[in-house]
C-alpha cells in the first residue's frame, strides 16, 4: 500500500467511495476514528476514504469523533482532505441540487471540542477556514455540477434542524449554507497544518426560507441519494488534478507556535 496524501471525508448518504480498497484500523490518542479508514487508487494515485458518520450513519453529527478522524487520516500520511456534506439553503437561490463551495463558516455551536492544544498559547488563524487552493480544484473538477463559487457555511449543533425564526436570522445575514459537521472539523484540520475544503450539497431548503419549508431527514438522504453518483465522479475528476505540492499556507499553520503535543 502507498501511504495516502489525500483524503475523502464522506458526509450524509456518503459511505462508499473506492473500489478495490485496503482498510485500515487505525487509534489514536482520542479513540477509533468513525470507521475503519479505506485505502484505494483514483487517478493512479492513493486515497483514503472515511466516512464521517460511520458504518450505518452510527455517528450523529454532534458525535461524530471529528478529533481522531483527522488525526487518523494525518498519521497515515494525509495532507489533503475534500470533506464534502450535505447543507439545507438559507437563500431562495440555492435549493436542492444545489452545489456550493464555501469560502467563509460562521461556528454557531456550543458543545464540541475543537482544538487539539489545551495547554500553551497556541492560537491559529482561521480567517479563512477553506484552503483556496482546493477550493479552486474544486469550482475547476466539479463545474459539471456548476457550483457556486464561494458563501458562507453556517454550522450547528444540531441533531436537530433550527427553528423558522433561528433559520430567518441566519438567512438575513446573507448566510448561504447551514449545516452540521464541517466545524470543528475544518479547525482541527488546520491545526494539524492541513488543506481542507468541502462542497456542499443542497438538499433541502432550511425552514426559513419559506413557510413551506421544513426540512426532514428524508429529504435530506433522498437528495443525496439523486446527487451522490455525480459527486462522486467530480471527485474524481478534482482529485485526478490536484497535485502533492501545497504551494498554500496551510501547511505552515502551526509554524512557529509552541505546540503542546506532536504530530502524527
Ligand atoms: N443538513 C442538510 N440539511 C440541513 C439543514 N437544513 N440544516 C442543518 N443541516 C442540514
Amino acid at each position: 500500500m502507498t501511504n495516502p496524501d489525500l483524503a475523502v471525508i464522506g458526509g450524509s448518504g456518503f459511505y462508499t467511495f473506492l473500489d478495490d480498497v485496503e482498510t485500515v484500523e487505525v487509534e489514536t490518542p482520542y479513540g477509533a476514528p468513525s470507521a475503519p479508514i479505506a485505502i484505494g487508487t483514483v487517478g493512479g494515485r492513493s486515497v483514503a476514504f472515511l466516512p464521517r458518520h460511520g458504518p450505518g450513519h452510527r455517528f450523529p453529527a454532534h458525535q461524530v469523533p471529528y478529533r481522531a478522524n483527522l488525526w487518523a487520516l494525518r498519521s497515515l500520511g494525509v495532507r489533503q482532505v475534500l470533506a464534502p456534506c450535505a447543507v439545507g439553503g438559507l437563500q431562495v437561490e440555492l435549493g436542492p441540487g444545489t452545489f456550493v463551495v464555501p469560502d467563509q463558516l460562521v461556528d454557531r455551536t456550543t458543545k464540541r471540542i475543537q482544538t487539539y492544544y489545551d495547554e500553551n498559547a497556541c492560537h491559529v488563524a482561521f480567517a479563512d477556514p477553506f484552503c483556496p487552493r482546493l477550493r479552486g480544484h474544486l469550482q475547476n473538477g466539479l463545474a459539471g455540477l456548476e457550483p457556486v463559487d464561494g458563501g458562507t457555511l453556517v454550522v450547528i449543533d444540531g441533531p436537530r434542524f433550527s427553528t423558522r425564526a433561528e433559520s430567518k436570522w441566519y438567512a438575513s445575514h446573507g448566510w448561504s449554507v447551514i449545516g452540521m459537521t464541517t466545524h470543528p472539523e475544518a479547525i482541527l484540520a488546520r491545526e494539524l497544518a492541513l488543506c481542507y475544503a468541502t462542497v456542499c450539497l443542497v438538499t433541502d431548503h432550511d425552514a426559513g426560507v419559506d413557510e413551506a419549508s421544513a426540512v426532514t431527514q428524508d429529504d435530506v438522504m433522498r437528495v443525496f441519494a439523486e446527487h451522490i453518483d455525480s459527486l462522486k465522479g467530480g471527485l474524481a475528476e478534482v482529485i485526478a488534478a490536484v497535485g502533492t505540492d501545497r504551494d498554500c499556507s496551510c501547511s505552515h499553520a502551526v509554524d512557529g507556535l509552541d505546540l503542546p503535543i506532536e504530530l502524527p
